[in-house]
């Protein structure tokens, strides 16, 4: 029977299944949501079960990390540890959405709920693939290991202690995170690379409480003025990051590292998809290149004083930002968290205070080989399912814990996924195709049993 089939004759079943997944307001960053949290956890550990798997519930007084296995293939056949995560991003703005988030609802190929794409989506069709392979054959090709964690979205606070603790258990010949995209819906796409991540939070405060702005005005120094002025110079006329040291270990790519890589890109398709064009990051680069193999600070929020309707003549006591930073090799988030805090809070004045506060959470960027076994059992089970070459990419975004995992279990790491610029995840009507689960499905059980075969 082909894999095909396999997915065919349980297909009505793994739609009602997929929707239970869904169902689950399982927002890592909200503890009100810690139940639920905890209970689609338990309904990914009973499918897990139900698997030919043995299940360990880590961390279950907070956010459970799933840890299942079966590894009776034994010792001469490969390991293989697959990650992903069953949280999901918060709603809001909820006004926008156009069915309930945890509501799923299926238009023609396109089911649309918080999560169907990032990361249950591509989760789902993991463990049905798993399921499927253990049901027919009674036994999996290859030794399996599963680490499906509830904080990806928040940062893996829980995750980096646990690996320590776990290093012997995640050991693996390779290590396959299924939580990336494809350039387009008929490219098939292997990312050789994730970009680091760190955040932080500064805080400038003056007054003791907000003032009046003509009893005030021209006295005191006003904290949104002096954060914007802060803000303006971080970043020169040419989109530089102007903070000392910032670019120091930024490695330039070797020529054989982007041979491998596809840097087309269509400026006009991108206007016309995301609504505007692609001028962002510094000048004289491609969009790839910005997106890729460049560093960024960006600005992800900022607030203070009074934006309601009408006017206010107030000088606020306090204005905030957030803001985060796109790490590429060898930029170390420690390193780099250190020298941005540092020259923020060098702008410090006797009129006012600013403080900038590191955030927990941050991840190094990622390189992997285009060489390895799992890469080349992926890149051929993409072409079989999508008649097409697969591409080689990078990816802009982060899974800020897959350099210490890949560290901790010594294995030879994969991203691969099934993700489109167009499924709107961290958005509202995030939405995931039927048909990239059914061939998600397929590219699994034909990776894995290719890897199996390989002894
Ligand atoms: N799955 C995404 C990362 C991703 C997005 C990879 C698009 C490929 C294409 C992941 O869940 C994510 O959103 N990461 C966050 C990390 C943060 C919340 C700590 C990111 O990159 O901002
Ligand atoms: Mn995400």
């Amino acid at each position: 029977m082909t894999f095909k089939a396999l997915f065919k004759e349980q297909e009505k079943t793994l739609e009602s299944e997929f929707f239970e997944f869904l169902r689950y307001p399982s927002i890592s960053a909200d503890a009100v949501f810690r139940p639920e949290l905890r209970a689609c956890a338990e309904w990914v550990e009973k499918f897990l079960k139900n698997s030919g798997f043995t299940v360990e519930m880590w961390n279950k007084d907070e956010v459970p990390v799933i840890f299942a296995e079966n590894c009776t293939a034994g010792p001469d056949s490969p390991t293989i540890l697959i990650y992903n995560h069953y949280d999901v991003q918060p709603v809001d703005p909820i006004d926008l959405w156009e069915s309930k988030p945890f509501e799923p609802t299926r238009k023609g190929n396109q089911i649309v709920a918080r999560g169907a794409q990032d990361n249950k989506g591509q989760c789902f069709y993991v463990l049905s693939a798993l399921r499927a392979l253990y049901k027919k054959h009674g036994k999996f090709p290859l030794n399996i290991k599963l680490l499906i964690e509830g904080e990806e979205e928040s940062g893996s606070k829980s995750l980096p202690a646990i690996i320590e603790e776990k290093k012997k258990a995640l050991k693996a010949d390779y290590l396959l995170v299924v939580d990336v995209g494809m350039p387009d819906a008929s490219s098939p796409a292997i990312t050789l690379g994730t970009r680091g991540l760190t955040s932080f939070t500064v805080e400038v405060t003056s007054s003791h409480s907000d003032l009046h702005s003509g009893v005030h005005g021209g006295i005191v120094y006003n904290p949104l003025h002096a954060l914007v002025e802060i803000l303006a110079s971080l970043r020169d006329v040419n989109g530089r990051i102007t903070v000392p040291g910032f670019y120091d270990d930024v490695k330039t790519p070797t020529a054989k590292e982007l041979e491998h890589i596809s840097l087309a890109f269509n400026e006009q398709d991108f206007a016309k998809e995301i609504g505007c064009l692609p001028t962002g990051g510094e000048k004289g680069l491609t969009p790839l290149e910005r997106n890729w193999l460049r560093p960024t600070l960006e600005l992800n929020g900022i607030s203070g004083g009074y934006g309601g309707p009408g006017t206010k003549t107030v000088i606020p006591a306090k204005a905030i930002a957030k803001i985060s930073c796109r790490l590429v090799p060898d930029q170390d988030p420690h390193t780099i968290s250190e020298r941005v805090k540092r020259f923020i809070e060098s702008k410090q004045s006797p009129g006012y205070n600013v403080v900038c506060q590191i955030h927990e959470g941050m991840g190094k960027p990622v390189r992997t080989s285009p060489h390895s076994e799992v890469v080349k059992a992926l890149t051929e089970a993409c072409e079989k399912v999508y008649n097409k070459k697969t591409a080689y990419i990078y990816e802009g975004a982060s899974i800020p814990i897959i350099s210490e995992l890949a560290a901790a279990c010594q294995a030879e790491v994969c991203f691969f996924g099934l993700g489109l610029a167009s499924d709107k995840i961290h958005a509202p009507n995030e939405n995931f195709g039927w048909d990239r689960i059914e061939n998600g499905f397929m590219i699994i059980c034909d990776a894995l049993t290719t890897l199996g075969a390989k002894k």
